[in-house]
């Protein structure tokens, strides 16, 4: 019978995705002064084992202050490397790709774990140790009445925050990672230099579009600099601000089409977290594959490799898009923390891997010959 789109492979440069699902990158707050510990091998193992084709790890600050909040992963020191090659070795002995989140969180760096509050750091956070840090921008304009007021970067700190996104990136392939994701979206450090609602500049890194758009493109020549011709590179963009003044979804194709040129390969596509604390819906209440639509106009127009994201929790549903020509690949996040194995049961419910073929041989071999 045929193969569902879902479990079609991907080869994107040198590399072949088994399947079509992908676990996004989803921060777990658990780190150590920046490093990995046994809860990030488990928890992205689990994924690896549970049949996904592609999984990236949380974003990764380049740079000790590019952290959200003190339990974020870095890569901006060699000590983080053994932590996130034990995940990508894992990943990869278990059939998946590991790729790696970098980013920098801007003015919304130095927060609160989500479960101390999820707001900006208080008193009680420094009795817990968690002191606060300057945080920086492109102007300095606070996320939010009450957050701290970020520094704006000078031309020479953008010049060093440039060159932390290519070692960290050298970093992630020393680990073994296949794929970097750039992360462009939910009001972190990228995306708020690409919005105008929080890109207030007047030098070449602000006003016009070319000039917003410079910094993420300067990242990407950077990071694609010292990226293997051979392994892919990802961008994260939030597709719309959700606001008429914020960046829109043509913006969105124009930016795609600059970073496609820069060798980007797949544009990820989620909204919204511009003034908002967490990564917050763009269009209020969140519907099933609300963000779909973002990815379909990036590859209706460009021709461009697209990832959806967003509320997609079914198999059917999944292969719907596929079949729509919406995206290339499907990302399943929160339905994965259900269900770790959902791409193995996925694919079971489109009659694809009814004898259990696609487990891991240490559970297939039995599940097969279970009477
Ligand atoms: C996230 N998300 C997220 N996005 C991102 O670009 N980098 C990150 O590190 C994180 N961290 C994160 C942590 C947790 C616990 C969650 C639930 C989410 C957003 C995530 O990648 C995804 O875009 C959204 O969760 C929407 O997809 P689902 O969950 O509806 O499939």
């Amino acid at each position: 019978s045929e193969i569902p789109l879902l479990f079609s492979p991907l080869s994107l440069r040198g590399i072949t995705l088994r399947n079509r699902v992908v676990i996004p990158p989803m921060c777990q707050y658990t780190a150590h002064d920046g490093h990995l510990e046994d809860w990030h091998l488990v928890h992205l193992g689990r994924f690896a084992t549970g049949g996904a084709g592609l999984i990236i790890t949380e974003a990764t600050a380049v740079q000790k202050s590019g952290r959200i909040t003190h339990g974020c992963a870095g890569l901006w020191c060699d000590s983080q490397i053994p932590g996130h090659a034990r995940v990508a070795q894992f990943a990869l002995r278990a059939g998946a790709i590991p790729a790696v989140q970098l980013g920098h969180a801007g003015r919304k760096s130095g927060m609160q774990r989500p479960w101390f509050g999820n707001g900006p750091l208080t008193e009680d956070d420094f009795a817990r140790g968690d002191m606060p840090w300057p945080p920086v921008g492109p102007s300095a304009d606070p996320v939010d009445d009450g957050w701290p007021v970020p520094q704006a970067l000078t031309t020479d700190d953008i010049a060093r925050l440039i060159e932390d996104y290519a070692a960290a990136a050298k970093r992630a392939l020393a680990a073994g990672y296949k794929i970097v994701e750039i992360h462009g979206a939910h009001g972190y450090l990228v995306h708020s230099f690409l919005s105008p609602l929080s890109n207030k500049r007047n030098d070449a890194y602000g006003g016009s579009l070319e000039n917003r758009m410079r910094l993420a493109l300067e990242i990407t020549e950077a990071v694609r600099g010292v990226w293997p011709d051979d392994l892919p590179l990802f961008f994260r963009t939030s597709a719309v601000d959700g606001d008429p003044q914020g960046w829109s979804l043509d913006d969105t194709v124009a930016l795609a089409r600059e970073l496609a040129a820069r060798g980007v390969d797949v544009l990820d596509c989620s909204s919204g977290g511009i003034a908002g604390p967490a990564t917050s819906s763009a269009s209020g209440k969140r519907q099933p594959g609300f963000q779909v639509p973002y990815a379909a106009r990036v590859r209706r127009d460009l021709g461009m490799t697209t990832m959806a994201v967003g509320l997609i929790t079914h198999a059917e549903q999944a292969e719907a898009i596929l079949a729509a020509g919406e995206a290339d690949l499907i990302a399943v996040g929160r339905e994965a923390l259900v269900d770790p194995a959902w791409a193995l049961h996925a694919a079971r419910a489109l009659e694809h891997d009814l004898q259990f073929e696609t487990y891991p041989e240490q559970y297939g071999w039995w599940l097969e010959r279970r009477q």
